[in-house]
């Protein structure tokens, strides 16, 4: 007879070696299919930095990429046991995001978001699905085009006039370890959709806390593990139907943008995207709260992001800076400030702007699902059938440091983004801050005209400086979704003398 603690003993080896198949089961899932990739590891799989607080996932993609972008399109990747497919050569991720955009036309995230638990933000466009989406960026395109983008520009000088203020105070006594740079830009951003959506100010530069709206605009992109598994494996939480906008934010939301349109009904000329809004007075108010949350989910953080570290590149190359501002200064008009038009005839300025995005793009990489089984072809020429269901990833940081496309990608060279060089990497499908293809931002000209303006008024009236407590490399934090120096960007900003 065997005595209990034997047995113990044995139904203990017995259950972790259950486990420990269960977890290693999928792990020849892509060898068996031919595809090469990573060996993954019991748990992580092929993503270690998952469990590293200074090392963000982009770091395994680019070891994927270094190892095996000679040999191999597309590897296969594993994020805990479940295996995705992660796509190295650009001419596959235009395949994956254009020619065959039928059988990925979904964010993998959205397979999470449950329509029950976020009713408000299963409709907006990055988050909704199939037809729900056609349907849903169809509706709200036009809110997104140069005319609209154009009326909100004067609400937009206006926060960058009280953003200037703000600095200028600062800058009186500056503090010792710097300007938090990311806090101050996040209080534009935060300012911009509450005009733009709201119609109102949110506060956020006149106290020293953040303001209701910047403190909910900011959660869904907290620099937390939970945000990673949701934007990495969005099926680990869709079992416990944890909704990822809180209920509080819905409600704070809903309630502004109800108010805002009573408030908007005697004066509907703005012809801004509140004014569009209104216009859809046919939907639901969830639906309209919806795309209401599109500019705050999808606007905030991302056009906070390039702001930031276009201030930090700009202050860590000062000759560099001083060509900006020549051209800036050129083109200010006689009332002080520059038109809309104008912003979009400054080329340095979008170079500048475009090597940010490639050093930082504000979001690291982008996870499609394969929604129709479909064959994707590898460098050896062999057909893999790629089934629906399977997770893609894009790898848009991985793509902007490789220096088979970048010579000295650590390096800011605006240089690399002149008009005609431009367009040869997006066409190459080696520039992808905003995406590629039908589901490409829709925001990008607000996003243009924002961060063009606040950059135009910051180098106008600023020496933007390096200060000691930001480090100098381009290490980006660890857990971040969005790309994030480590540690921060804490800046300098020295008031400029205007000669009388
Ligand atoms: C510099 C700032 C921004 C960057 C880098 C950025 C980047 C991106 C990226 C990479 C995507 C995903 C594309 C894909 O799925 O292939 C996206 C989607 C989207 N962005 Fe932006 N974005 C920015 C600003 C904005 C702004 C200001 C808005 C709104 C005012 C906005 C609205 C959207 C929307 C609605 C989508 C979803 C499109 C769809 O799925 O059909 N973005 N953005």
């Amino acid at each position: 007879m065997l005595d209990g603690s034997l047995v113990t003993l044995i139904l203990f080896g017995l259950f972790g070696y259950l486990f420990y198949l269960y977890l290693t089961w999928n792990y020849k899932y892509w060898w068996k299919r031919g595809v090469n990739g990573p060996k993954p590891k019991v748990i992580s799989g092929t993503f270690p930095s998952m469990f590293s607080a200074d090392k963000n996932i982009v770091s395994d993609m680019c070891n994927a990429n270094k190892n095996f972008k000679e040999t191999e399109n597309f590897v296969g990747m594993y994020t805990f046991r479940q295996p995705q497919l992660l796509i190295l050569n650009p001419s596959s991720i235009k395949e994956v995001l254009v020619e065959k955009f039928d059988s990925f036309h979904d964010n993998d995230i959205s397979k999470n978001v449950d329509k029950e638990v976020d009713e408000v933000l299963s409709q907006s466009p990055f988050f909704s699905q199939g037809d729900l989406w056609k349907n849903s960026r169809k509706t709200i395109e036009p809110a997104f085009q140069r005319d609209t983008v154009k009326n909100s520009y004067q609400s937009v000088l206006e926060v960058c006039g009280r953003l200037v203020n703000f600095l200028e105070k600062k800058s009186q006594y500056p503090p010792i370890n710097g300007i938090n740079t990311k806090d101050f830009v996040l209080r534009f951003t935060s300012e911009i959709i509450s005009h733009v959506i709201y119609g109102s100010e949110a506060g956020d530069f006149e106290k020293e806390e953040a303001s209701e709206f910047h403190n909910l605009a900011t959660y869904p992109f907290a620099r937390s593990l939970f945000t990673n598994l949701y934007f990495l494996i969005p099926k680990s939480l869709r079992y416990r139907k944890i909704p990822f906008l809180p209920e509080s934010t819905v409600e704070f939301l809903n309630k502004h943008i109800q108010s805002s349109i009573q408030n908007r009904k005697g004066n509907k000329d703005k012809k801004d995207f509140l004014d569009f809004l209104i216009k859809l007075e046919g939907l639901s108010s969830s639906q309209i709260s919806s795309h209401a949350i599109t500019f705050m989910i999808d606007g905030f953080e991302t056009t906070a992001t390039t702001i930031a570290h276009t201030l930090l590149l700009i202050a860590r190359n000062p000759e560099c800076q001083e060509r900006l501002r020549s051209e800036i200064d050129a083109k200010v008009e006689a009332d002080g400030h520059l038109s809309f038009e104008n912003l979009n005839d400054l080329p340095y300025l979008d170079m500048c702007i475009n090597e940010s995005l490639r050093i930082f793009p504000p979001l690291l990489y982008s996870t499609k699902v394969c929604t129709k089984d479909c064959q994707l072809v590898n460098k050896n020429d062999q057909p893999v059938l790629v089934p629906a269901g399977c997770g893609v990833v894009i790898p848009t940081y991985t793509i902007h440091h490789d220096e088979e496309y970048y010579s000295d990608p650590e390096e800011f060279k605006p240089e690399r983004f002149s008009e005609t060089k431009l367009k040869s990497l997006s066409d190459q499908g080696v520039f992808l801050p905003f995406g590629l293809g039908p589901r490409k931002c829709l925001g990008v000209q607000y996003a243009n005209a924002q961060v063009k303006a606040v950059i135009v008024e910051i180098v106008r009236h600023f020496n933007v400086k390096m200060n000691a407590n930001t480090r100098t490399d381009n290490q980006i934090d660890g857990i971040s979704y969005v790309a994030s120096l480590e540690g921060g960007i804490w800046l300098d900003f020295e008031a400029i003398k205007k000669s009388a």
